[in-house]
């Protein structure tokens, strides 16, 4: 029989899983690291093998799609067997998406590898076209390896959705740029707004946050928009561009809370488990998972307690002169 689904305190059902499996990245965007940072130490990480036994029994308590995220996933050595064993799932049935966040800089060689394994979509971050700007924002990134990457995700067969970071004054003048170069390669595009997570007080004015409510103000003077009641499971609402058939997506944090909705939870590449992206509480699940190898009974019960304890939503708030709600966590830590 199969044990009951995990609903939390707001009656919310838990049934997405993002799961972080390294705090490693190949960039040093802005708004998610700083430019030096402390790895943990490989004794820290869960193993391949404790990951695949952690997320399987998500997939017991009810959960239907799992995004590996990162740092940079792709970064992490193993990662495409631990997925290509994980997509067992997938096959039986019980699983409905297994898919990544990427920065796409590895896409070149394992794109073919993930369509292989059963996986359909991929979600690409891209804040601009501009090589120098580019160079500018992830710090250590190069443009012309990640268009590359993106090519190569498409001639596999991956659906790809860009996820583009709207900071004012840095890629304001390319929003009709990004949304024509997304449409001319049939990719879906979400405009995310930048979240006060890390070293704030170090980023530069790349950091700026640009409401996107702002953003859709500007889309409706060219472009006639039709609000869509589809979603994907995620926190983004979309719209469709009535000229162009175009989806756009818009992930509002800050300008309108979602958290009503949220069906989902964070594992840390170190068996944390966060229950919202913006609030410190988080539940250690590696314990249970390492002190008992032969038993998934204590872990069980370590999930459900943090499913129990999972805040009804962040504390962001720029709608003062100062920024409410920051979080000293960098991004890079949960992936988003
Ligand atoms: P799909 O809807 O499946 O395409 O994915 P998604 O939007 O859930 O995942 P994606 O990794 O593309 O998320 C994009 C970004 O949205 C993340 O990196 C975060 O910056 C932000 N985001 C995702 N989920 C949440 C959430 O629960 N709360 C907040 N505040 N932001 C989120
Ligand atoms: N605010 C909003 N989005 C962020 N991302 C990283 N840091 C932030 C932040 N502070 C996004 C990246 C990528 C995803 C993994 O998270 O651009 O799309
Ligand atoms: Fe790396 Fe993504 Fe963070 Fe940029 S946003 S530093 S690509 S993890």
């Amino acid at each position: 029989m199969n044990p009951p689904q995990l609903v939390d305190p707001f009656r919310r059902p838990i049934s997405y899983l993002r799961v972080s499996v390294t705090d490693r990245c190949d960039f040093r965007c802005v708004y998610c690291m700083s430019e030096h940072m402390t790895f943990l130490p490989k004794r820290e990480l869960l193993t391949l093998e404790e990951l695949d036994r952690l997320c399987t029994a998500f997939v017991d308590l009810g959960v239907r799609k799992i995004r590996i995220t990162g740092g940079e996933p792709l970064v992490r050595r193993g990662i495409l067997d631990f997925m290509r064993h994980f997509a067992r799932h997938l096959d039986s049935g019980r699983l409905d998406e297994l898919t990544v966040t990427t920065n796409g800089s590895q896409l070149r060689r394992f794109a073919t590898q993930l369509f292989d394994l059963g996986m359909r979509r991929v979600n690409v971050s891209l804040d601009t076209l501009d090589a120098v700007k580019f160079a500018r924002v992830t710090r250590w990134g190069r443009l012309p390896q990640v268009l590359d990457g993106i090519d190569a995700a498409l001639e596999a067969g991956l659906r790809v959705k860009i996820n583009t970071v709207a900071l004012k004054e840095f890629n304001e003048d390319e929003l009709f740029t990004l949304v024509n170069w997304c449409h001319q390669r049939d990719m879906d595009i979400t405009f995310i707004e930048v979240m006060p997570m890390g070293d704030i007080a170090e980023q530069d004015r790349i950091g700026q946050y640009w409401s996107l409510e702002d953003l859709r103000t500007r889309l409706s003077a060219i472009y006639s928009l039709t609000d869509l009641a589809e979603r994907s499971g995620g926190p983004a609402r979309y719209v469709r561009v009535d000229e162009t058939g175009q989806k756009i997506g818009f992930i509002t944090p800050l300008s309108h809370n979602f958290c009503e909705s949220c069906n989902r939870v964070r594992l840390t590449c170190k068996g944390e488990l966060f229950m919202c992206l913006g609030q410190e509480d988080s539940a250690d699940l590696r314990k249970p998972l390492r002190s008992y190898p032969d038993s998934d009974e204590p872990l069980v019960a370590a999930i459900r307690g943090a499913i129990a304890r999972k805040p009804k939503g962040h504390d962001f708030d720029y709608s003062r002169q100062t920024v409410a709600g920051t979080m000293t966590r960098h991004m890079s830590h949960t992936g988003g």
